[in-house]
């Protein structure tokens, strides 16, 4: 599938090393950390890091912090200076090679005389792609392929609207009890999780054009769907409701709101068309699909590319079953593609807050440092250029 495919191939070239130099191998996780703190804000452009490294040392940091602003190379390359002339970058994709709001990457790279570029992966993007070519052609060393899995799964949904255009990429995202239930006996329980994971699912939300969830966990959960967290997202995210014979009433908040933050019903050709017209009276946008593959095409369709589902369990399962392989020998099904970068997200927040906390335990004791790396989802009020 769309990610996977680009990073394998060409992308493995950095891996004939017998070993990734440590530095390098530092830098880029570094770049990914910064890489993700554009979460929310620069969308549809790729989370991108870039770390300027002379020999083993860092000397200067930055990220891509909002869509349209500076490329994380550029605001990197800035903060280097001279500092750049005969340096390694080491970023999470590969630099770009098209104008588009801002200059080519590949421009100022030259310019600032690197002479050495790491890159995890390839950019798959039809009019930025050609930075690796572009460079080599002016004498600069490229690499291709140093922690490319992790860098694939960090920009899946940008790889992924790149790969096809049939629908949205799409994560599943289910709170379940230690007994692997979501929900009470009576499917009264509003919520099964705590504070601070649903402190995570505002920071999750921040980052998908998205937020759907099935017509009876709209009815009984009655939920916003809105981001209420750290990260005011550049596009508040739609809510979408698959509710094929459009139950939804006015006593719905994702209703009673519909025309403060945008709301779509996929509803079906079944649908009492009074109820339709009442749900579209109250300002939501009806869809009326044959299939959940026809309504994941519709939303795509109407400039969605990445859409987290929130439940309840009948969608989650419906959006797990397997679909027919798309090609001989690779079973993958849109579900399970969702799931495992679900279990990617949501692994990688607990290893950041265990890191957190560590950090917090070795500042109680008296240390006083922070852990390196130790900063969680949240990125504060850190922006631009990151001093290396
Ligand atoms: N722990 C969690 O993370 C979590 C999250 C959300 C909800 N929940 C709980 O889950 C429960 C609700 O879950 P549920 O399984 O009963 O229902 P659900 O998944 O919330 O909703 C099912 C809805 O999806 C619609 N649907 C199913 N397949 C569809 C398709 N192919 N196209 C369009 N619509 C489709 C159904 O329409 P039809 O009726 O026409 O089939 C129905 O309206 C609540 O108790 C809630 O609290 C837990």
């Amino acid at each position: 599938m769309s990610s996977e495919a680009s990073a394998s191939g060409s992308d493995s070239e950095y891996n004939k090393r017998a070993e990734p130099l440590p530095a390098e191998q530092m830098a880029m996780e570094r770049a990914l950390d910064l890489a993700r703190r554009g979460w929310g804000r620069v969308a549809p452009n790729p989370l991108v890091g870039a770390v300027v490294l002379a020999g083993d040392a860092v000397v200067a940091a930055g990220y891509h912090a909002e869509f349209g602003g500076p490329h994380a190379e550029v605001v990197a390359l800035r903060a280097a200076g001279e500092r750049a002339r005969g340096a390694t970058l080491v970023v999470n994709l590969e630099p770009c090679a098209h104008h588009g709001k801002t200059p080519p990457c590949t421009e100022a790279i030259i310019a600032a005389g690197v002479t050495r570029v790491v890159a995890a992966i390839s950019d798959p993007d039809p009019d930025a792609r050609g930075g690796a070519a572009a460079l080599r052609a002016h004498g600069v060393t490229v690499s291709l392929g140093l922690l490319r899995e992790a860098a694939a799964a960090l920009n899946a949904p940008f790889l992924f609207a790149r790969e096809q255009a049939e629908r949205p990429f799409v994560a599943l995202k289910l709170a379940t009890s230690i007994d692997g239930r979501i929900a009470d006996a009576a499917g009264s329980s509003q919520w099964v999780s705590g504070e601070a994971a649903r402190d995570y699912v505002h920071w999750l939300r921040a980052g998908f054009d998205a937020i759907a969830v099935g017509g009876t966990t709209a009815l009984h959960d009655n939920p916003q769907l809105t981001v209420r967290g750290p990260i005011t997202p550049r596009r508040p995210p739609v809510r979408v409701v698959f509710d094929r014979r459009a139950m939804l009433n006015l006593g719905v908040q994702l209703v009673s709101t519909a025309r403060e933050v945008p709301t779509w019903v996929m509803s079906s050709l079944d649908a009492p068309p009074s109820s339709v017209t009442q749900l579209e009276r109250s300002g939501v946008r009806v869809f009326r699909p044959t299939t959940l593959r026809d309504g994941l095409r519709m939303v795509r369709e109407a400039g969605i590319q990445s859409l987290l589902c929130e439940g309840g369990g009948a969608l989650g399962a419906r959006l797990l079953t397997p679909s027919p392989p798309r090609r001989a020998g690779r079973r993958w099904s849109g579900g399970l593609w969702a799931l495992i970068h679900y279990w990617y997200w949501t692994g990688d927040y607990v290893y950041r807050n265990r890191q957190r906390r560590r950090a917090r335990r070795q500042g109680d004791a008296g240390d006083g440092k922070r852990h390196a790396g130790s900063h969680t989802h949240d990125p504060g009020s850190v922006q631009g250029p990151q001093a290396g």
